[in-house]
């Protein structure tokens, strides 16, 4: 029986903070070859027999290119105040750099529009991972160039919505792109060679100041900042090598990531343990370490991890701790561990404005014979992990908002559609969509704020 949620100190908050929703292009768009948008690398990969599982692909996903304004609906009906998306760089440039799509920006431009309208605050992401194929034809993310074309799509992007949108995210969790799509090859593109993933991760790095830098040269208003997943990790064991090897996860997961940005170059230790040179060229960290406006926090899960020298890199593999609760994605579920980055961030990397960009669980959810889809454990995680952050603002993390993962369900990348992370419920089949019990508990404690911040207005 999991225990009773966690009540959420709601006047922790401040007035003012940001009550969001989350999603990405490939995962929810489909219309992949409508209005001129090109093939990205996703489309490549779930189009690859054997890479997704039910050899599922956004062909269709949530056909949220269609019916967008009802997804706006729903966002209204849960009372979100801001609305985080990701723009499909294929849309935009199909040809990777060069010539503009106005078709494709037009769909960005018109949904910015509406939010607006809605009240509703429109945080753009340019990078949630589908690179135009053409780009990786040309060497993709280990190839420097694209680091530079990700600042042309980012000048482009912020010179027809920087008037509107007012925060801005370069890359969306560049952990994934080098590590899981270069070296384990579980993502797109596939690859699995250190060789490569080193100069990826470096050259997204890289991409991100670059484009940080193009987006304020386009919008001098705009609110830039990275989104990276991070964890919280513990050795699960008390021997020096277990130490040193929740060290090494840690250098992967988290300071690899974080250290470069706030110019503290690349980790020396994971240097060394990768083993590979980096592509770096006088002046490049600099440009990595551009000033940040924000941080932003994607949290799903700790990781427990023991030595394991004959293991794939960082030599070190994540445990189970019995009797921890586990979500469908069989990720622990330990809400401890946002509060615990956002002090870390706060702490010894001296946030000065932070935002949970991504924060959900996925749980096999059944549409119940009324049309109902009771989902208590979601709003469980939901309500403990606000609670958490509630906490961390008490201890003195400068937290903003928070972006619930995910709006609704959606394709979840090499788990085709049968994760589900959605406050929001879709059937496939007709696209029908089902606000479930959290989306309606997300509402009740976004009001129930609004309430507290008006009386004390
Ligand atoms: O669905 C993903 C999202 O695209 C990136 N962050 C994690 C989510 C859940 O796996």
């Amino acid at each position: 029986m999991p225990s009773a949620p966690e009540p959420i100190d709601l006047a922790a908050l401040p007035k003012d903070f940001l009550w969001g929703v989350a999603t990405s292009a490939y995962q929810i768009e489909g219309a992949v070859d409508e209005d001129g948008r090109s093939p990205s690398i996703w489309d490549t990969f779930s189009h690859t027999p054997g890479k997704i599982d039910g050899d599922d692909h956004g062909d269709v996903a949530c056909d949220h290119y269609h019916r967008w304004p009802e997804d706006l609906g729903l966002m209204k009906e849960l009372g979100a105040g801001a609305y985080r998306f990701s723009i499909a760089w294929p849309r935009v440039l199909p040809g990777g750099d060069g010539e503009v799509n106005q078709a494709g920006l037009d769909f960005y431009d018109r949904l910015v529009d509406a939010l607006l309208a809605a009240g509703i605050t429109p945080s753009a992401t340019l990078y949630h991972w589908d690179l135009p194929q053409v780009l990786q034809d040309r060497g993709g993310w280990p190839n420097r160039d694209t680091a530079e074309h990700l600042a042309h799509y980012a000048s482009v992007v912020a010179g027809r919505l920087g008037d509107r949108v007012p925060q801005w995210v370069t890359l969306n969790e560049p952990l994934c792109s080098a590590w899981i799509g270069h070296l384990e090859g579980r993502m797109a593109p596939g690859l699995a060679s250190i060789e490569a993933a080193v100069p990826a991760s470096f050259h997204l790095l890289l991409g991100h100041g670059l484009a940080a830098q193009a987006i304020r040269a386009a919008a001098p208003g705009a609110s830039v900042g990275i989104v990276n997943n991070l964890s919280t990790v513990e050795p699960g064991g008390t021997s020096e090598a277990h130490v040193a090897a929740a060290r090494r996860a840690d250098g992967h997961t988290n300071r690899w990531w974080l250290d470069p940005v706030h110019g503290r170059g690349f980790p020396a230790d994971m240097r060394e343990v990768y083993g590979v040179d980096l592509p770096e060229r006088p002046g490049d960290l600099a440009t990595i370490a551009q000033p940040l406006d924000f941080l932003g926090l994607n949290y799903y899960f700790p990781a427990v991890v023991v030595d394991d020298p004959k293991g794939p890199l960082p030599y070190a593999r994540a445990v189970r701790r019995p009797g921890v609760p586990r979500t469908g994605m069989d990720w622990e579920v330990d809400a401890g561990g946002i509060e615990a980055l956002l002090m870390r961030l706060t702490e010894e990397y001296g946030a000065r404005s932070i935002f949970v960009t991504e924060n959900g669980s996925s749980f096999p959810d059944v549409v119940r014979s009324d049309g109902t889809v009771h989902d208590p454990e979601r709003a469980g995680y939901l309500q403990d992990h606000l609670a958490a952050c509630a906490r961390a603002v008490r201890r003195g993390a400068p937290l903003h908002g928070y972006y619930a993962w995910s709006l609704m369900d959606n394709f979840e990348w090499a788990y085709g559609y049968d994760k589900r992370f959605g406050l929001v419920h879709v059937d496939y089949e007709t696209q029908k969509r089902t606000v479930k019990t959290s989306g309606r508990r997300y509402a009740e404690i976004i009001r129930a704020h609004r309430d507290l911040a008006l009386r004390a207005a």
